[in-house]
């Protein structure tokens, strides 16, 4: 299983490129089984999450490759409508095959993803929605096997909570729904609007973009288009982080700083100096220790839950003490004991942490508990005392393009060893 080893101490300076965010070119793939012409994704992440994505479609009958940023598709050839447990169980968001498949082939039998290290993270929104939507869904042996007589009926779909699968799920399926369907409390997260800018592409009618209720007009064929993925918001806040939690400066390029102004306020609160252009960002530390900021998850355009594990890490060795409100998750505090055993110290009570910030972290050896958490760990080895082996990355690898190329070029001392 590979590490990572990481030295501590650098101050990280330089340029990061950003990738293709994770979280938009997953839906986007998913959207791809609608086109009945070929299409093309460009800018897309090569990540474990995406090549699991890009099997599990090709096992559709879609005619999929992948080489490169780019993933190029013909799904006239879909014949099938099965996505079997051995392939969803790996990620969750491969339920988001569900609406498309159901919208597209008329049935779909999919495995249910279970449970995940962050919380139980139920599908019962994704299913009421569909149901609305006049398909019937069992569940059944652990799989959910959803069918609907011609087409799906538009209809109304009023969330319990805000819901980003959810949302991309059933806007996915109502582009080919006869009639208007009205989605309300829609998450409004940047990557729904990039996955609702491709289904304009390809011909569907949604209205109400960014806002929380999206509208949208069934036509009866969507066709293939050329798209670039949206720049991961997430993986930028992270590098970020990094030129925070080290005294240094870090400019991320070919992102867009509207996606995370809520996180970039938050550096700016701990003290660092952020310069926002068209399409890069730079955060500079200017050498200083940052102040504890305390923060609430939220959905967006409030601070994102991705975001809150880095964060606590830079609180770690910050000045004072914040709060952290986790509401998203119920359980999205399990990189705490690692940060702990590296000597930050962080109380937990219920789904809130109080963080007094540290002079200083010492290098121990911790385990990655799950993607964004990983990252955590990483930046509190970066500004540690001495190495630190980070155990079970291959969380994330699910996530983080090229992580240690990226981190190396700005000066992190960090290599992955296998064992
Ligand atoms: C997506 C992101 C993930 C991010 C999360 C919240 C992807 C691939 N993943 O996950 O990185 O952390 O949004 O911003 O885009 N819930 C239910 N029933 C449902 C659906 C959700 O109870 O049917 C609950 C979940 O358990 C969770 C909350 O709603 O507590 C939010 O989940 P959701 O927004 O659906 O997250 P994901 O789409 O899984």
């Amino acid at each position: 299983m590979d590490k990572f080893l990481i030295q501590g101490g650098n101050k990280l300076e330089g340029e990061v490129r950003i990738s293709g965010a994770k979280n938009a070119a997953l839906p986007l793939l998913a959207a791809m089984i609608l086109a009945e012409t070929p299409m093309t994704l460009r800018n897309v992440p090569n990540l474990k999450d995406v090549n699991t994505l890009v099997k599990l479609i090709g096992g559709l009958g879609v005619t999929i490759s992948y080489a490169g940023d780019t993933v190029i598709s013909d799904a006239s050839t879909l014949d099938n409508q099965f996505a079997p447990y051995e392939l969803v169980k790996t990620m969750r968001a491969s339920i988001l095959v569900l609406g498309p498949l159901l919208a597209r082939y008329g049935e779909a039998k999919v495995s249910l993803p279970g449970g995940c290290a962050i919380g139980s993270r139920p599908v019962d929104q994704h299913l009421k929605a569909l149901e609305a939507l006049g398909a019937q869904i069992e569940v059944e042996n652990g799989y959910v096997h959803a069918k609907v007589d011609g087409r799906l009926k538009g209809g109304e779909v009023i969330f319990d909570m805000v819901t980003v699968g959810g949302t991309e799920n059933i806007l996915i399926a109502a582009t080919l729904a006869e009639g208007v369907t009205t989605i309300r409390n829609a998450a409004r997260e940047p990557e729904i609007t990039d996955l609702a800018q491709m289904l304009i592409k390809m011909g569907a009618k949604i209205e109400g973009l960014d806002t929380d209720t999206l509208i949208v007009t069934g036509v009866e064929k969507l066709h293939g288009c050329e798209y670039a993925v949206v720049a991961d918001r997430i993986e930028t806040g992270s590098y970020l982080a990094a030129a925070a939690m080290t005294g240094g400066r870090v400019k991320t390029t070919h992102t867009d700083p509207a996606l995370l102004e809520c996180v970039l306020e938050k550096f700016e609160e701990m003290g660092a100096e952020v310069t926002r252009g068209d399409d890069w960002i730079e955060l500079d530390m200017m050498g200083k220790r940052p102040k504890a900021v305390s923060f609430r998850t939220l959905p967006h355009p409030d601070f994102p839950t991705d975001m809150q594990a880095q964060l606590m890490a830079v609180n770690a060795i910050g000045r004072g003490f914040a709060t952290i409100s986790e509401t998203i998750f119920e359980n999205r505090f399990m990189h705490v004991p690692e940060l702990s055993r590296m000597g930050a110290n962080i109380q937990v009570e219920g789904n809130d942490a109080v963080v007094t910030g540290v002079d200083k972290l010492s290098a121990a050896p911790v385990m990655a508990t799950d993607l964004r958490a990983s990252f955590s760990l990483v930046l509190a080895a970066l500004a540690a005392e001495g190495e630190t082996l980070v155990d079970r990355i291959y969380h994330i690898d699910r996530g983080y393009e090229d992580i240690e190329a990226k981190l190396q070029s700005i000066g992190a001392q960090i290599k992955r060893v296998s064992e």
